[in-house]
């Protein structure tokens, strides 16, 4: 058995799907544990790039099998548009398998997702609007509806007239237009009729590939400052993009899993509401949004920039029991002649030993910076770790040192071979 978790380790969009993909080349499986089409991890792969919400991101190695997972939400109007998308580029999915005990984001969850924004008010999330929250929520509720009632005309039929009898109430009750049970049961019944080819129990197929020795990847969506436990709560998503899900999200004993990385980005972004205190609301952060074009890949938002913050890398690290860090998007930094870095939090004059659980507190931490010498000149080209500037490694160093984990991986472009491996993954 060889398996390795890749998480997320800041709030998202660190490069996940880059990882993963570069990962996938020696793996067998690719399966995704939690969160669902919120997610947007980009592949830039044979020339093209790829936008991937609920697909795996090993889809685009042809022998590669693909998992979506029981704790994913799946979104089947998402998923079928992806494998549009695959199709047009001339790739196939032969190897896609999903659970049948996953739950289904139906078109009520995108109105309530909506309809709770507006009713917060000026304490909304800043939710991706893909009914995420309002899955998961019906999930625990136990009124949500799972795969393998979708795939049975008949069960389907009489949990959709349920489901539908609860949330039109609430619905009409907030002056909003009821949903139809014709419709929405036509239409999924159309969508599960593609699907079900590909639905099986992905639990006892991935504890089968475990035992065949098979080489797994477990790819995480979102990130450790947006699990729902741990996270800046209430800013957070509604699943655990934390390493401790891959378990109960894949049906797997915890002895598992092997490996456990954690994709770090060389500065800081969110997207959405909420606490970040090493936010740049400066010229600097205009100059590393436009460098790094960082507009959400699933909403188009542009996200929020800021130095690197290792106090939230370090309890990322405590979070995953991570091994190792892969350090992504080092050239985005290549033209700045100065790199702040913050290595830790002070609050009310007193340097912090853990991570903040209150917002008030987050909100109002100093951030204790760094500042370290930039390398201006290009990295991308570097295809050794020797090779890189020197100012360049001593970033590197710093940030490992700081965090608790080696850097294994640095990432100095989007493309697979502007990867530099620094340890053994598989
Ligand atoms: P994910 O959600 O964690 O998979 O990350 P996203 O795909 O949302 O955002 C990461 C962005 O950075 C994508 O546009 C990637 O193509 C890009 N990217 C990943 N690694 C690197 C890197 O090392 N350098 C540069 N310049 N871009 C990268
Ligand atoms: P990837 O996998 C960045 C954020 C949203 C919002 C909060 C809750 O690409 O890293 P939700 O729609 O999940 O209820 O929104 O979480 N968010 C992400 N931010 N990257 C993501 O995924 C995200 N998925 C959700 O912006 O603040
Ligand atoms: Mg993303």
């Amino acid at each position: 058995m060889s398996t390795i978790v890749v998480v997320g380790t800041q709030w998202g969009d660190e490069g996940k799907g880059k990882i993963v993909d570069y990962l996938a080349s020696q793996a067998d499986v690719v399966a995704r544990y939690q969160g669902g089409s919120n997610a947007g991890h980009t592949v830039v792969a044979d020339g093209n790039t790829y936008k991937l919400h609920l697909l795996p991101s090993g889809i685009l190695y042809s022998g590669c099998t693909c998992i979506i997972g029981n704790d994913v939400v799946l979104d089947p109007v998402v998923l079928l548009q992806e494998l549009s998308a695959l199709e047009a580029t001339g790739k196939s999915w032969d190897g896609l398998r999903i659970s049948n005990r996953a739950h289904v984001v139906m078109p009520y969850h995108k109105v309530f997702d909506g309809l709770q924004e507006r009713l917060k008010g000026t304490g909304k999330v800043g939710t991706t609007g893909r009914g995420i929250g309002p899955c998961y929520a019906d999930a625990a509720d136990r009124i949500g509806i799972r795969v393998v009632s979708w795939m049975d005309k008949e069960a389907f039929a009489e949990e959709l007239k349920n489901a539908l009898a609860y949330k039109n109430r609430i619905l009409e009750a907030f002056g909003e237009k009821p949903f139809d049970f014709d419709t929405i049961y036509n239409e999924y019944c159309g969508y599960a009729d593609k699907l079900r080819p590909y639905v099986c129990d992905t639990g006892a197929l991935v504890s089968e590939l475990i035992a065949q020795d098979k080489k797994i990847l477990f790819e995480g969506a979102q990130a450790a400052m947006l699990d729902l436990s741990h996270g800046t709560y209430p800013f957070v998503t509604s699943s655990h993009p934390t390493a401790g899900a891959v378990c109960v999200g894949l049906g797997i004993g915890p002895k598992h899993i092997q490996k456990v990385v954690g994709v770090v980005k060389a500065y800081g972004t969110r997207v959405g509401e909420g606490p970040f205190p090493t936010e740049l609301l400066d010229e600097t952060g205009n100059r590393i949004r436009e460098i790094a074009h960082e507009y959400g890949a699933t909403t188009g938002r542009p996200r929020r920039c800021g130095w690197l913050d290792l106090s939230v890398v370090r309890y990322a690290v405590q979070l995953n029991g991570l091994d190792c860090i892969a350090l992504t998007r080092l050239d985005i930094l290549d033209t700045f002649p100065e790199i702040k870095v913050c290595v830790g939090y002070r609050y009310n004059g007193e340097v912090m030993k853990e991570f903040p659980a209150s917002l008030k507190v987050l909100g109002a931490v100093e951030p204790i910076y760094e500042t370290l010498p930039g390398w201006m000149q290009s990295t991308t080209e570097c295809k050794t770790y020797d090779e890189l500037p020197e100012n360049c490694k001593k970033y590197v160093e710093r940030i490992g040192e700081v965090a608790g984990a080696p850097v294994g991986i640095v990432s100095v472009g989007p493309e697979r071979d502007k990867t530099i491996t620094r340890m053994k993954m598989f």
